[in-house]
């Protein structure tokens, strides 16, 4: 998508002067859903399909099954929050049941992500599909917005994996694929089975092992979630501005239970 490098230069110099908070034109899709709505890190934006996700999301993998918790995610929307990731494995699953009881039906506007097939031997066709319809359940819900094979199975080759998700994906149930904790060749093993329109691995300041696979992710229009966005020494702040400059591709997804710290994050942007 970045081949045509003096369209591409136009619009960067467009985009330039129109302040950090401006919407800027989108450059391009990559057939996966996923498009950078814009080549500046200072975009507040990206869009999955026809979402425009709010480049700060909500990690949940401390959400139990209370009326606390459920509240606290109703709050999260109206403060700013339209990108919530959560996985079959969080709590028990009380994190993706939490959101469903909190969020069904998901607001116009807002994605809800989750993850199957994290320890060995949950890669297995049947097992995953067991997990997608779990999932499915516990969300309150007929479609799933964005679903990322959560690890690879040293069990499973990855391609049978992402067969199981691809097959929900043709029949509607599955908007859009992610993967988790991938190198480079993964990325492109996967693609061949199904695009690719996220990807989250662990990422931070002060842990920068997936350089490459961000590089790659910019270059193919794929969305890049790091996870642990706050770990490393530093104030929140700064780190989560470190991420946004990165690479417009990048949405962290700052685990919190407290409404001010969601507002704190949001502020970053
Ligand atoms: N794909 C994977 O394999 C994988 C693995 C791990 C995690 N994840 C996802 O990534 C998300 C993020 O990871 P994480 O939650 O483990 O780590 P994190 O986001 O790096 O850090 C979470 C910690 O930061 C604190 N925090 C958040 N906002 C703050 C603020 N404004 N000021 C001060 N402290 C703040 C939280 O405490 P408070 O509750 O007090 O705010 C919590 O202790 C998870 O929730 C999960 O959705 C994915």
């Amino acid at each position: 998508m970045f081949r045509d490098v003096p369209m591409l230069a136009a619009i960067l110099l467009l985009s330039l002067g129109t302040g950090p908070y401006a919407r800027r034109p989108e450059v391009g899709t990559a057939g996966h859903g996923f498009t950078i709505a814009s080549l500046a890190c200072g975009a507040v934006t990206v869009k999955l399909g026809n979402t425009e996700l709010v480049r700060i999301g909500l990690g949940t993998n401390r959400l139990g099954d209370t009326p606390e918790h459920v509240a606290f995610v109703r709050e999260t929307v109206p403060a700013g929050i339209n990108f919530v990731d959560t996985a079959h494995l969080y709590v028990g699953g009380e994190s993706e049941r939490v959101i469903g009881e909190a969020l069904h039906p998901v607001p116009e506007g807002c994605v809800v992500a989750t993850k199957g097939g994290y320890h060995s031997g949950e890669g297995r066709p049947d097992v995953l599909r067991g997990q997608i319809e779990e999932s499915l359940r516990r969300l309150r819900t007929d479609t799933i917005a964005l679903y990322y094979l959560h690890r690879v199975d040293p069990q499973t080759p990855l391609e049978q994996s992402l067969e199981v998700i691809a097959s929900y994906r043709e029949r509607g149930v599955i908007r859009h694929v992610g993967i988790s904790e991938v190198d480079v060749d993964q990325i492109e093993r996967a693609r061949q089975v199904v695009p690719i329109a996220a990807v989250q691995n662990r990422y931070n300041l002060a842990d920068r092992e997936h350089d490459d696979v961000i590089d790659v992710c910019e270059r193919e229009g794929i969305a890049f979630v790091p996870f642990f966005p706050l770990r490393g020494n530093g104030d929140t702040a700064t780190k989560l501005k470190w991420l946004l400059q990165r690479s417009p591709v990048v949405l962290p997804i700052p685990g919190t239970l407290s409404i001010e710290h969601v507002r704190e994050n949001l502020a970053a942007l």
